[in-house]
């Protein structure tokens, strides 16, 4: 009998990933996603503990959810409701007391386990908590024929952290670092293109401190980069979240000898000053910085940039954030995200006695918002005219428009025939909105089909 599972996502790509996972775990227990959560029998919060609000989101939607299983309940019928990922990791117990109407509550570890604990569940009067970190690792317990990736598909390589920086709550809920070998990512790679993917991007909370087995010893992640790029079909690999003090010479070098490494990195500093990058246990200064990205222009001179800031981390003063500025105007950002300082409960910053007043932390974060977001714009216009490869992804909003990622990971507007999805299109940009660009088809104006890439040379 067919029954509906309905995943709510949230946090990091790899939440993207293990949310797909788990719909096919379900997929032969008679499992199908659906995109109402009314309508499911099962509705899972694969949720995230990074910031404050990201976790207090969960109890509102949980709320809302449990007024569902009550109307259910009323008809003689049931909906299952699951938490899943880093909240359920941080706050199991927590979960289980302030919403004991939550039938299962699982780790990001643990989901190969999905079936069992459905069926427990179903038998259980109380809540099922799995939130142990298995000794065996879910990837081996996964199955191999999963729903179809689409044109761009996540490949998780790496799990876990073992940076221990000042604020961060992963390495708590995703455990000790783990590199997956690379026999078995290359399977999965192949079966990804086989399934359509013309783009992978490699998952990992700290995915440059790949380490994974490889034929011969250990291989780093620009050694995996190198063995990716053999498999025909694969036109574009990416990968994130990178820690710069993990770039090394050899997946630097790959940005300029890789043709099918995509020209945009993902490489978060933080903050410029180094007494707070030190304070964060971040184990490099500003211009250690500096320095790895001059090395990776050297590499790849149009690699564009992106970076994670926190303002507002305790005892930051005026002139701390100044520097965080400087860096920013230094290096010149294609796009970035920001954050107030969230304190979360056990990491060793939240115990710091000089936090920042909130106000304070709001003013900061518009000042540099404003500043990240003159260089997105000016980045995005700086493509205007160029004609670039997109690979095409999916239909728009707009009849008859189709949205595809530059190299440069910019979202592209075009018009064009549905048949280009899952292609590589020449497109020349025309305009640049907020977060987008738009452009034309090279050759659509003259009716040829010479729109097609051959390859990817941005
Ligand atoms: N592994 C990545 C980041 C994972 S979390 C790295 O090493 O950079 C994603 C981003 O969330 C971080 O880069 C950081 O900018 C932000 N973040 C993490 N903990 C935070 C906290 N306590 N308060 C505010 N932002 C935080
Ligand atoms: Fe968190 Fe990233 Fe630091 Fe690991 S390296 S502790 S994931 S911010
Ligand atoms: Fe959030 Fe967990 Fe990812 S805390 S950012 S979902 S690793």
């Amino acid at each position: 009998m067919t029954k509906r599972v309905f995943i709510k996502t949230y946090g990091c790509q790899m939440n993207v990933y293990d949310s797909a996972r788990m719909a096919d775990v379900l997929h032969p227990l008679g499992y199908r996603p659906t995109d109402t959560m009314e309508a499911a029998d099962m509705v899972i919060l694969n949720t995230c503990h990074i910031r404050e609000k990201a976790a207090e989101k969960v109890y509102s939607e949980l709320g809302r959810l449990r007024l569902m299983k009550d109307a259910r309940r009323r008809q003689g019928d049931d909906m299952i409701i699951a938490v899943a990922g880093c909240v359920a990791q941080a706050e199991g117990e927590e979960i289980t007391r302030r919403a004991p109407y939550v039938d299962i509550v699982f780790g990001p570890q643990a989901y190969h386990r999905l079936p069992e604990m459905v069926a427990r569940a179903s038998r259980a009067g109380a809540t099922v908590l799995d939130t142990e970190f298995p000794a065996e690792s879910k990837f081996d317990y996964l199955p191999e024929d999963g729903a179809a990736p689409g044109p761009s598909a996540f490949l998780t390589i790496q799990e876990g952290c073992d940076k221990f920086c000042t604020f961060c709550v992963v390495p708590y809920t995703r455990g000790a670092e783990f590199s997956r070998p690379v026999a078995a990512i290359a399977a999965e790679a192949r079966r990804l293109v086989a399934a359509g993917a013309r783009e992978i991007t490699l998952l990992g909370q700290n995915v440059n401190a790949y380490h994974g087995a490889g034929p011969t010893g250990e291989m780093g992640l620009g050694g995996l980069v190198r063995e990716l790029a053999e498999i025909a079909g694969l036109e574009r690999i990416r990968y994130t979240t990178s820690h710069p003090r993990d770039m090394d010479d050899d997946l630097i070098a790959a940005h300029g000898e890789v043709p099918q490494l995509m020209p945009f990195l993902h490489l978060p500093v933080q903050s410029g000053a180094d007494r707070i990058l030190a304070a964060m246990n971040r184990r490099h200064g500003a211009d250690d910085y500096l320095r790895l990205v001059d090395r990776l222009r050297a590499a790849r001179p149009d690699i564009a940039l992106s970076s994670d800031f926190i303002v507002g981390f305790p005892g930051e003063r005026d002139a701390e954030f100044e520097a965080t500025l400087a860096l920013v105007d230094a290096v010149g950002y294609a796009q970035a995200y920001s954050f107030k300082y969230s304190p979360r409960p056990g990491t060793p910053a939240a115990a710091e006695e000089a936090q920042v007043a909130d106000d304070v932390k709001a003013a900061r974060l518009a000042a540099l918002q404003a500043v990240l977001g003159r260089q997105q714009d000016a980045f995005n216009r700086s493509t205007v005219g160029r004609s670039l490869p997109v690979l095409i992804e999916r239909s728009g909003r707009h009849p008859g428009q189709l949205v595809g990622r530059s190299p440069y990971n910019q979202a592209v507007h075009v018009t064009a025939p549905p048949t280009l999805i899952g292609k590589i299109a020449r497109v020349t940009i025309r305009a640049t909105s907020a977060h987008s660009l738009r452009g034309i088809l090279d050759g659509a104006a003259a009716g040829t089909a010479n729109h097609l890439a051959e390859r990817t040379p941005a």
